[in-house]
Formats: structure tokens, C-alpha cells, sequence
């Protein structure tokens, strides 16, 4: 999978899946599907590491992930998110930080917002770097924007995101993430671009999904947004093997003659 296959699937109206990912074993099994993308998302603040918010993700946490996740080789373009600020202080210290991610295993990388990140987004472009854009609900301005809500519902909000996605595309972005925006304004974005948008939160409209891997498998209950499908309940599963060891342990189950020398 590569950024030209991806613009392919646009022009042929076929949907593109992402998925996050973090570590090596569960690359390989991304790897083991058809899925296109695997994004190793600042969300693993929140569900690897336990914070409540993306703000604590840093460069060396994406660092140590990007590359667990590349270790796998998995099939799947890697998409290596850049942190909250690492992408604000100033263009070498974002360009040297692209380059850490980079060298991690990523094959891309994704920022949040337009606003004050178009020259970035054009001189990373033009280095050989594949930027996606995410537009919409940024999590990494959780605390600006009051809360993890809809995004772009009035019609000024809704302009602005038109304009904001327009300008990234015209900057040189790949591909757009749209997190919870109204699906009539995703469907119009959608429309208006000629690069793939990807949705979470977004409706049925967008060129692609993307969801997060605990959200997806049932193996978080914290947070349980609307635009969720848990495609398992790996969560239950786990938990009731765990007990069964447990039980056979203390009762003499386990191990047997055929578990040990
Ligand atoms: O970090 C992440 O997982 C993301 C997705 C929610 C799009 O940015």
C-alpha cells in the first residue's frame, strides 16, 4: 500500500480501512488482513498508557511505537502520528522530529489543525514526506475546544473546515483524517477534494474509516462514543482466560504431565 494506490481507491469509489496500531504482535495481525493503513496514533496516550487526554503523548513514546509496529513488517502503509507541540515550536525542531518518526518505520506522517501548519505541511511535502492532515475534532485541543464534541455544526464552524481542508490539500496533504464533523459536511469535503478523507465520526461518506484499535476489539469500556462498532468483546475474552488460568493453577489443572519435561 502506497500514497498512488490510495488516490487509486478514490477514483475508483472504493473505501479505504485504517485501523491504530501500537506494538509488534498486534502489527502482525493487521498484517494479516486486508486492512490498508495502520496508524500509530497519539491515542495511545489514553489507551496503552492510561493518561486522559493526547496531550502527554510525547516523541519518544510515538518513537517507541512506530518502530514495535515496523518491526512487524506489516503490508499496511504506517502512518506515524507527531505528538501534541512537536509540530509548533519551530521548522527544524518539526522537521527533526518528522525525521525521528521516519526513522522509526513510518512511511507517512499525520499533524492536527491547518492553521499556522500550511508551510510546515509544503516544506515536509517537498522533502519526500507524505503528510495526512486532521481537521475536525483535534484531540490535542481538547482543552480549547471545551471537550471531545461535534465539530463544524454551525455554518460558519462548517466553512471554516471546508476552507481549513481545502488549504491542507492545497499544501500537499496525501490524505485528510474528518473526526466527529456532521456527515452532510463530511459528505460535502468529500466531495470537494481530490484527496481520500478518512472518517471517524464522520459518517458513511468519507473516502475511508478509521477506528481505534480498543475501541474496535471491545478491549476499552471508559469511553464508549456513539460513532463506535465493536467488532468483538476481546476485553471479556481476555479477562475470562486470565480466570481460567488463575482457577486451573489453584486447582491442580495446570499444569499436566503433557505441559511439562
Ligand atoms: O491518534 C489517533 O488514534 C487518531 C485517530 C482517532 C484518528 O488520531
Amino acid at each position: 500500500m502506497n500514497i498512488h494506490t490510495l488516490q487509486k481507491k478514490k477514483s475508483t469509489q472504493t473505501k479505504i480501512t485504517v485501523v491504530t496500531c501500537y506494538d509488534y504482535a498486534s502489527a502482525k495481525l493487521v498484517n494479516d488482513t486486508d486492512i490498508d493503513m495502520i496508524l500509530v496514533g497519539d491515542t495511545l496516550s489514553m489507551v496503552v498508557h492510561g493518561f486522559d487526554s493526547t496531550v502527554y503523548a510525547t516523541m519518544e513514546l510515538m518513537e517507541l511505537h512506530t518502530a514495535s509496529v515496523a518491526r512487524a513488517k506489516p503490508k499496511q502503509l504506517i502512518i506515524g502520528d507527531m505528538p501534541f507541540l512537536s509540530y509548533r515550536k519551530s521548522m527544524q525542531d518539526s522537521l527533526e522530529n518528522v525525521s525521528r518518526l521516519m526513522q522509526a518505520g513510518a512511511h507517512c506522517v499525520k499533524l492536527e489543525g491547518a492553521k499556522g501548519n500550511l508551510e510546515l505541511v509544503e516544506h515536509v511535502v517537498a522533502s519526500g514526506v507524505p503528510v495526512m492532515g486532521h481537521i475536525g475534532l483535534t484531540p490535542q485541543s481538547v482543552n480549547q475546544l471545551g471537550g471531545y464534541k461535534v465539530q463544524g455544526k454551525a455554518p460558519e464552524a462548517a466553512m471554516s473546515l471546508v476552507e481549513q481542508a481545502e488549504s491542507l490539500q492545497q499544501a500537499g496533504c496525501f490524505a485528510i483524517v474528518l473526526e466527529c464533523v456532521p456527515q452532510t459536511l463530511a459528505k460535502q469535503i468529500t466531495e470537494r477534494l481530490t484527496i481520500p478523507t478518512i472518517g471517524i465520526g464522520a459518517g458513511p461518506d468519507t473516502d475511508g474509516q478509521v477506528l481505534v484499535w480498543h475501541d474496535l476489539l471491545g478491549l476499552q469500556n471508559e469511553m464508549q462514543p456513539k460513532f463506535v462498532k465493536r467488532y468483538a468483546n476481546a476485553g471479556d475474552m481476555l479477562t475470562e482466560s486470565l480466570q481460567a488460568y488463575h482457577q486451573e493453577v489453584i486447582r491442580g489443572q495446570f499444569p499436566l504431565d503433557e505441559h511439562s519435561y
